[in-house]
């Protein structure tokens, strides 16, 4: 950070990344780049603005990311954006997110598309009201077939929940007679993780 220029006044956003792009390392950039959504609520407050502004905000930078992202070749880009605690906030607030994250499907999907990325939900997606799963699964239909980057979404994630879902997985299998016990290594979780 300390070898950051610093900001030069005047310059759109485009003409400050642009700068920023050239002093990048292509050999040098992660395959993957995982984001925790985190501090619109505190965003919002700083400024004196209600939380709802700071999730519009918070998918604004979601918009800027995902284009950087793509255009530096990104292969996967992770956005852990919903988790299941989440779920304990005020309804009212639930709700908006929701709202915004149909929003975002029906604004954005168009562009996702044309720009080759493929986009994808992990987590337990079926938590969501139907009319947003919907959405989703719809966006995950239309783009499956892209090669270009791939846009990951976490929606109702939780690290416990991934890790018993990866050993149910591996207890059916087992029953089934697909997989020996003796097999179940590091290798065999990793696998069934999203
Ligand atoms: C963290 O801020 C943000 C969230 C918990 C929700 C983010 C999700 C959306 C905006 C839904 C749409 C998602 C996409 C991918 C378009 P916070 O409220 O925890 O902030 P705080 O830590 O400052 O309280």
């Amino acid at each position: 950070m300390k070898d950051r220029p610093p900001r030069e006044e005047g310059h759109s956003p485009e003409g400050a990344g642009e700068s920023l792009l050239a002093q990048l390392d292509p050999q040098r950039l992660p395959r993957h780049i995982a984001v925790i959504m985190d501090g619109n609520g505190r965003w919002a407050r700083e400024r004196g603005l209600p939380r709802v502004a700071g999730h519009r905000a918070g998918i604004a930078s979601v918009r800027e990311t995902l284009e950087s992202s793509a255009r530096l070749g990104v292969e996967v880009l992770t956005l852990y954006a919903f988790s299941t605690e989440n779920w304990k906030r005020p309804a009212a607030e639930v709700n908006t997110l929701m709202g915004l994250l149909r929003e975002f499907i029906d604004k954005e999907l168009q562009k996702i598309h044309e720009q080759g990325v493929s986009f994808r939900c992990i987590g337990r997606v079926e938590d969501l009201p139907s009319n947003v799963v919907k959405r989703l699964r719809h966006a995950e239909e239309l783009t499956s077939a892209n090669s270009g980057m791939v846009f990951q979404v976490a929606l109702s994630y939780s690290g416990r929940s991934e890790i018993a879902e990866a050993v149910r997985k591996i207890a059916n299998e087992v029953a089934a007679g697909t997989l020996e016990p003796g097999a179940i290594d590091e290798e065999a979780i990793s696998s069934r993780l999203y």
